[in-house]
């Protein structure tokens, strides 16, 4: 049994999937709750009913998902710690970086997974799934369970190809790089994730790969400013006719995860003391854009 919190995208889209595959879940989700969802996919429309459930009852089998805003976990946790069994796997799947010894001290047995995606979905309508590419997801434990395996297993019907990593932590701060660059440079300059390939922005890409590099080699977290700078400009290319999500989100002037993502490089380069200007800049200029929503 699949447990998943919110009817968002990633979590309509993980409804969806465990409705194709068969899979026991539950949608424990704030109104409204449509009681259709239209999944469209580049070649299918589908329509399901999702399983809701009422967010009073507790939660003893199966994964625990939380498909969320970076900035909506730990509210989530807090509001559903006491419902969730406590051997109940929670897995935190979004984009950005969380507090994670803030949520294993709020979880105290909880096993914990953390998990992100490259599937990509919008919601175009309340009852509206939009899935616009199958992607990859990486996962990885925070706190182990007494069966691993048995929980990998389960999980890889839902969001497949999934990669299960020792080294999450390292796997995390790699993504938060490419959205440290794509989101904050996409959203301030009104572009799609292409553009970014051009020479003008080469120098602002190294400056940021490099600060992180830094940060990351002072946590012991292995990486060069090559491999970050790599993957940023292929994921660029291979997203060229995206929107970021940032962007999407100051368009339409809705929060962004900004908080998570260069504000968490900030927030830990004053922890561990190296200095990350440039990630600093562009935080501070889209808090500014947000500010005057
Ligand atoms: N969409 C994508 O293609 C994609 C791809 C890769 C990664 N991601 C990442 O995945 C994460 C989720 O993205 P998303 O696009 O699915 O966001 P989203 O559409 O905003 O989904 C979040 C949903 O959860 C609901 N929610 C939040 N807290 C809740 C609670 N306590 N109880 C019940 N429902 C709750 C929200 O409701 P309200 O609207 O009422 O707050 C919203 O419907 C983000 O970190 C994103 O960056 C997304």
């Amino acid at each position: 049994m699949f447990t998943i919190v919110g009817n968002g995208a990633i979590g309509n889209l993980l409804a969806f999937q465990c409705d194709n595959a068969n899979l026991d879940y539950r949608v424990i989700a704030r109104l409204p709750r449509p009681s259709k969802l239209n999944c469209k996919t580049n070649n299918s429309h589908i329509v399901i009913k999702p399983n809701y459930q009422s967010s009073q009852s507790m939660i003893n089998d199966g994964i625990f998902i939380l498909p969320l805003k970076a900035y909506q976990i730990m509210p989530a946790i807090e509001q559903f710690k006491s419902l969730i069994g406590p051997d109940v796997p929670v897995m935190l799947l979004h984009n950005g970086m969380v507090n994670h010894d803030l949520i294993l001290q709020h979880l105290d047995s909880n096993p914990v997974i953390v998990a992100t995606t490259s599937y990509g979905a919008f919601k175009s309508q309340t009852d509206t799934l939009n899935v616009t590419g199958m992607g990859i997801t990486q996962a990885g434990w925070l706190r182990d369970s007494d069966d691993n395996i048995y929980y990998q297993g389960l999980f890889e019907n839902v969001l497949p190809p999934c990669s299960w990593h020792k080294n999450i932590l390292e796997i995390l701060w790699r993504k938060l790089a490419v959205n440290c660059v794509i989101n904050p440079l996409t959203a301030l300059h009104n572009i799609k994730n292409g553009e970014l390939a051009a020479a003008e922005y080469r120098s602002q890409i190294t400056e940021i790969t490099l600060e992180i590099t830094n940060l990351m080699t002072e946590l012991r977290l292995s990486v060069t400013q090559k491999e970050l700078f790599e993957n940023c400009m292929l994921v660029i290319e291979k997203t060229a006719s995206n929107y970021s999500s940032m962007h999407q989100d100051i368009q339409k002037r809705r929060r962004t995860e900004n908080e998570n993502i260069s504000g968490y490089v900030v927030s830990q380069g004053e922890v561990v003391g190296i200095p990350t200007p440039l990630n600093e800049h562009l935080y501070q200029q889209i808090k500014k854009i947000e500010t005057h929503f």
